[in-house]
């Protein structure tokens, strides 16, 4: 990567040493690193002993004689549910609580104990299974932040049948392709949720994905949330509620092997093509159940933990329900958003709900700074232990304000790198531990081996920058891409021999610190999530008035990155905009049909519209350039552009804008 990339790294040399208290009582030790050191698969195989019930235990640690294809814990069998739910009550705590669920509207709150967490998962195993669900089917859920997400998920899990969650705010059209490519008999979803104040819909989303065309679905689940009106197809839609009533209370769990896939999660990727992640039961639990220990620290007797992600994202699958249950915690788990009904809501919970432990996104705690400490000042936050970090880079203020003004200047942060496809924690503080510092992930935990490497693939010197990779398999490491074995081996192990390649880009400090500086790739992070230049590109044209778009994620102050589009209009839609002074109602008019074609969370914060965009002489678009002008820098070197009067052109309509 370029140097210019790397120079923005701030000279951070702070360090914060965890206080006597949180090292006494820290789950992470030293000598982790030790014997992950000294014998990794030993390790991991002690780990897996430590943290999973197996029915049958296994008889070989990892199988990576076919890599990139890894199998982890070969001849084990286990069930996901019984480890997140049923060994807990068996252990003789039912009635811990494992869900306080804090709706958006006010005093809309239930809590579930693991003992009730237990009978809905088996009511909901054999509803699924009365559906005709089998082992192996893929069943999809689109929820919102509601208990059932978790039952839903779990519920799948303890029948075998891989699930396939859709975060809430993508369209029908998006919901349509991933219900094709897993090929789905079943959704499970709800007539809405509560979103800023108001009741949004989600069943009326599923039935534009269901319209015309074929589809695989043959039943879809409701669970009643909002009370708003639904459409409803006899023979095909139930209520979620009277088919939990009628099934049989309890359900007797199967093991299944410890490579069976667990879940497939869509993610976006260089092209335009949605990627089904997919995770393997053994291998993913284990991981998320021993960060969430030795990272989060999670005490599960006395500590009550809070993520802060929607289950629609991976944080969610594996730091809501996976981790922090298969160790039977007790955690907050919230509807709604930050700033409704007023801007203190989250540290209202902090304080009503005594969390110990917040994990949150860099983006919202951007965002809770331009909104002020008085804000979080106003409540008691001395519950908090720990504070975690996701999705981004967190900048060093960011990180400052967060230790001050939340963590009252006493709680370790832990700014954790990791992926959709790394499915766990792999880089990240580990709090009794380490001394942290402010902006980096750090040192990959015991067990994991990760380094900074240059374009030859040869580990970079300390204070130089390059490519984040993997070197050694890891338990909770995607199996595959759904469908797409080759596209696997493609995008992850061919742009470095025998090691995986994460598509960022990293600085290896002078201590020796890992910086994870964003994405080198044709992928943007808004808030957190990944997005695809080439996803929101292909949706810009299949608009009849677009004949080319180009995408790129510029520079932004809370969300990290926002997405920039520059539109080359048809030639009969530049007439009718130029007669007609249409420009503006047309930029509206695409946002719109970006939400149609992905959601809302796709929308460009800006749209160009444009002439012409700059190429190269073999005609690739100069996203780069594209970036500088987004980001109102001066342009870049336009020496190898195939036309360089384009970039003025292109400017010159900006500043008109
Ligand atoms: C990408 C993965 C991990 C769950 C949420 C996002 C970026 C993630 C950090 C961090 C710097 C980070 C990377 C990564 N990222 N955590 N602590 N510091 N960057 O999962 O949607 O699969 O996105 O998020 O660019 O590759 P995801």
């Amino acid at each position: 990567m370029s140097d210019e990339g790397l120079s923005n790294l701030l000279h951070e040399e702070r360090t914060f040493a965890p206080s006597e208290e949180f090292v006494a009582q820290a789950n992470g030790t030293a000598e982790l690193f030790e014997q992950a050191e000294a014998d990794r698969e030993g390790f991991w195989a002690q780990k897996a002993r430590e943290y999973l019930d197996w029915e049958t235990d296994f008889d070989q640690v990892l199988d990576w004689s076919e890599a990139p294809f890894a199998r982890w814990f070969l001849g084990g069998r286990l069930n996901a549910c019984v480890n997140a739910v049923d060994r807990h009550v068996e252990a003789g705590h039912g009635d811990r609580v494992a869900i306080h669920w804090v709706g958006e509207p006010e005093d809309d709150t239930r809590d579930i104990t693991y003992a009730e967490l237990h009978e809905q998962v088996q009511r909901a195993a054999n509803a699924l299974t009365d559906l005709g669900v089998r082992e192996g089917d893929a069943v999809m859920i689109y929820l919102p932040m509601i208990p059932e997400a978790a039952v839903a998920m779990l519920a799948c899990a303890r029948i075998g049948a891989p699930h396939s969650v859709v975060f809430g705010g993508f369209s029908s059209d998006a919901l349509r392709s991933r219900i094709a490519d897993a090929g789905s008999t079943v959704v499970i979803t709800a007539d809405g949720g509560y979103r800023r104040g108001k009741p949004s819909g989600l069943k009326s989303v599923v039935d534009g994905a269901l319209e015309g065309g074929e589809n695989p679905v043959e039943s879809v689940l409701v669970v009643r949330r909002t009370e708003q009106d639904v459409e409803w197809t006899e023979g095909r839609d139930t209520w979620w509620h009277e088919a939990l009533e009628a099934a049989d209370a309890t359900h007797e769990a199967q093991a299944f092997d410890a490579e069976h896939p667990l879940f497939i999660l869509y993610t976006s990727g260089t092209t335009g093509k949605p990627k089904g992640i997919f995770h393997a039961t053994g291998g993913y639990l284990l991981q998320t159940a021993y960060t969430s220990h030795v990272v989060h620290d999670i005490h599960p007797e006395s500590d009550v933990y809070w993520c802060t992600a929607d289950v629609g994202w991976v944080t969610g699958h594996s730091y809501i329900v996976y981790g922090p249950m298969t160790l039977g915690a007790t955690q907050v788990m919230y509807e709604g958003t930050p700033d409704t009904p007023h801007q203190g809501r989250f540290w209202e919970i902090v304080q009503d709900k005594k969390v110990t432990i917040l994990y949150t996104a860099p983006t919202a705690i951007r965002t809770f700074m331009k909104w002020g400490k008085e804000i979080p000042e106003k409540f008691d936050l001395s519950s908090l232990k720990l504070l975690g970090s996701v999705g981004e880079p967190i900048n060093p203020e960011a990180w400052m304000w967060y230790r001050e003004v939340i963590g009252g200047g006493r709680c370790p942060i832990v700014d954790t790198w990791w992926q959709t496809e790394t499915g766990a924690i792999m880089i990240s503080p580990v709090p009794g531990v380490t001394e942290t510092r402010p902006g980096s992930a750090q040192h990959p935990i015991p067990g994991i081996n990760a380094v900074v490497v240059d374009d030859m693939g040869q580990p970079v010197e300390r204070g130089s920058g390059g490519y984040l990779v993997v070197t050694e398999p890891w338990p909770s490491m995607l199996r595959g891409i759904w469908g797409d074995p080759e596209r696997y081996k493609e995008t992850y192990w061919s742009r470095f021999e025998d090691m995986y390649f994460a598509g960022d880009g990293a600085k290896l400090d002078e201590d020796g610190n890992i910086w994870v500086l964003g994405r080198v790739d044709d992928v943007m992070n808004v808030s957190g999530h990944r997005m695809s230049t080439a996803e929101i590109e292909s949706a810009l044209v299949s608009h009849p008035k677009v004949a080319e778009a180009a995408v790129v994620g510029a520079a932004d102050e809370t969300t990290g990155q926002a997405i920039c589009a520059f539109v080359i209009l048809r030639e009969e839609a530049v007439e009718q905009a130029d007669e007609e002074g249409e420009g503006q109602d047309l930029v509206a008019e695409l946002r719109q049909h970006v939400a149609k074609e992905i959601g809302a969370i796709a929308k460009p914060r800006q749209i160009m519209i444009v002439a012409e965009l700059p190429k190269t002489r073999s005609g690739k678009i100069m996203r780069r350039l594209l970036k500088d002008v987004a980001e109102n820098r001066e342009v870049g070197d336009v020496t190898t552009l195939a036309d360089s009067s384009v970039m003025d052109l292109i400017t010159q309509g900006m500043k008109e804008d």
